[in-house]
């Protein structure tokens, strides 16, 4: 048995040209074009593409977008007075600091100065909050492509066995939440967690966002198991994932490819947020 590979990039088209007709139908309808403002500190090769792609992909589904590339010795009174600019700025719907900043840099200080109405990554620890408690507003964008990934499959998660693997704020925390909101027992994993490769093993759901390439072997995949890969590694070889997709392709039902599977759907994500934020302000929905 070979496991079916979920084309990340397939699904992400298809939800852009939904967005596209969403962004006509508010231009018509409210005279409003999304608006996204990028904010980038240092030089991050990798980020650097990142804000590259939301630029790209603005243009593409008709949105407007700014990009603030700052340099990386930026004091953040200075970051801080930009966001408040953009706070007050009508033609922005959208803001998005990169990730991650310059160590000297207190990140948690830079993201709660984004006015939580148009936090468009849902980092606020008021977006946070709301999804903790069950009714969120704006979903972090990797986290909510996973799901509609997992939501694709036509698998129902009410009672399977959820395993994630890493903790982070951007990714393993909010992941996790949306799957017990799906009604899947979770478990959350992290580099101390005691026999990995039992409990990634025990998964119907397996969920990997470690940061760590080829992490996730045969040995810790249940047969036909759902196994995401959220990695992103930069070998010589190219880009590989958390999960050594080879061998994990012979045990798996379905697996996401890297690079082609988690990536596209996040600014796909990304871009469904921004028009939902545009959306609340033509409609006078944000609080
Ligand atoms: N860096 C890696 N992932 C993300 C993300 O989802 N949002 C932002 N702002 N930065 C990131």
């Amino acid at each position: 048995m070979s496991a079916t590979i979920i084309d990340g990039k397939a699904v992400a088209r298809d939800i852009q040209l939904q967005l596209a007709e969403d962004v006509r139908s508010l231009a018509r309808d409210r005279g409003v074009v999304p608006g996204l403002a990028v904010i980038l500190v240092g030089d991050d090769p990798a980020s650097r593409v990142y804000v590259n792609n939301k630029r790209r992909m603005c243009e593409k589904l008709g949105m407007y977008s700014e990009e603030h590339l700052l340099p990386a010795a930026t004091p953040r009174e200075e970051i801080t007075n930009l966001i408040k600019r953009l706070n007050a700025d009508d033609r922005i719907h959208g803001i998005l600091v990169q990730l991650p900043l310059p160590d000297r840099l207190d990140e948690r200080a830079v993201l709660e100065a984004v006015d939580p109405s148009k936090d468009v990554d849902g980092f606020h620890p008021v977006n946070m909050g709301r999804l903790v408690m069950g009714s969120p507003v704006f979903v972090p964008c990797t986290p909510a492509g996973i799901m509609e990934l997992i939501r694709r499959t036509g698998i129902d998660l009410a009672g399977k066995r959820a395993t994630v693997v890493g903790r982070s704020n951007i990714v393993g925390k909010p992941v996790s939440l949306l799957l017990l909101a799906q009604h899947a027992t979770v478990t959350i994993c992290h580099s101390r967690t005691v026999d990995l490769v039992g409990v990634c093993r025990e998964a119907d759901i397996l969920v990997v966002a470690a940061g760590r390439a080829r992490l996730i072997g045969r040995d810790h995949v249940k047969p036909g198991a759902v196994v995401i890969d959220v990695g992103i590694n930069r070998e010589p070889s190219g880009l590989v994932g958390d999960v050594d997709f080879d061998e994990v392709r012979e045990v798996a039902g379905y697996l996401t490819p890297v690079p082609g599977g988690v990536g596209p759907m996040t600014i796909a994500m990304l871009m469904k947020n921004t028009i939902l934020a545009a959306r609340r302000f033509a409609y006078c929905e944000h609080p």
